[in-house]
């Protein structure tokens, strides 16, 4: 992929204000949603589910990007393809069954994505890259929004641009946590091919804007 994609997270979205934070990502410059589903088991935090994604779904014709941070995310694959995902993924950490969960995902027309907690080696891949769309780098420990970018992502990239390579795999990169104009440039140029952003883009005053400057930064 050419075109660096940013996929803001509506996470850090104004929840009593949603269909407007919905309305300014559509006229957005933004690419994808971002959609964080966490369930208190997996992550030390509860987000929202199924009813707010319908929701979100109606709202928008953009790419729904889902980041399942649940147990056991097999239950739940149908119930997303059903509520309008595009891509979907779940963590490499509550997947027992990895290939059985991918071919799951791509059998509801999906596209398959793995995160990789800041611990996963990117080597655990090795076997199964070429079944994954998409790998979500996470840059912080998944649960919450606006947390520090983890250095160490810059070497995971890099890492992991060299496995999907050596591979002869079509996987893309997303980044997740922390991301800002400040690093978005070098994560573009380690290999990243998309960036969500939470907090930097939904906290500043300016948010149509922010959008705009941080695709131009990763696209520089
Ligand atoms: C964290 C989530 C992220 C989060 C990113 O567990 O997966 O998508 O919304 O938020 P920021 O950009 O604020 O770090
Ligand atoms: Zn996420």
């Amino acid at each position: 992929m050419s075109t660096k994609l940013i996929a803001p997270s509506l996470l850090a979205a104004d929840f009593a204000n949603l269909q407007r934070d919905i309305e300014m990502v559509n006229q957005s410059d933004a690419d994808w949603f971002h959609i964080d589903i966490m369930d208190g088991v997996f992550v030390p935090n509860i987000s929202f589910g199924m009813p707010v994604l319908a929701a979100i779904s109606k709202h928008t014709k953009k790419t729904l990007d889902v980041h399942l941070m649940i147990v056991d995310p097999d239950r739940y694959i149908k119930t997303f393809a059903d509520l309008g995902s595009d891509i979907l993924t779940v963590h490499y950490e509550a997947c027992p069954h990895l290939h059985r969960t991918l071919q799951a995902i791509k059998a509801e027309g999906m596209k398959a994505g793995v995160s990789l907690n800041p611990h996963t080696s990117i080597n655990l891949l090795e076997d199964t890259i070429n079944d994954i769309d998409l790998v979500l780098i996470m840059s912080v420990n998944p649960g919450f929004g606006g947390q520090s970018f983890i250095e160490n992502t810059y070497t995971k990239v890099k890492q992991l641009k060299e496995l999907i390579t050596r591979k002869g795999a079509s996987t893309i990169i997303e980044i997740d946590g922390g991301v800002t104009t400040k690093n978005a440039k070098a994560l573009a140029d380690a290999g990243a091919d998309v960036l969500v952003a939470g907090s930097f883009v939904f906290k500043s005053n300016n948010q149509l804007e922010t959008i705009k400057e941080l695709r131009a930064v990763a696209n520089s």
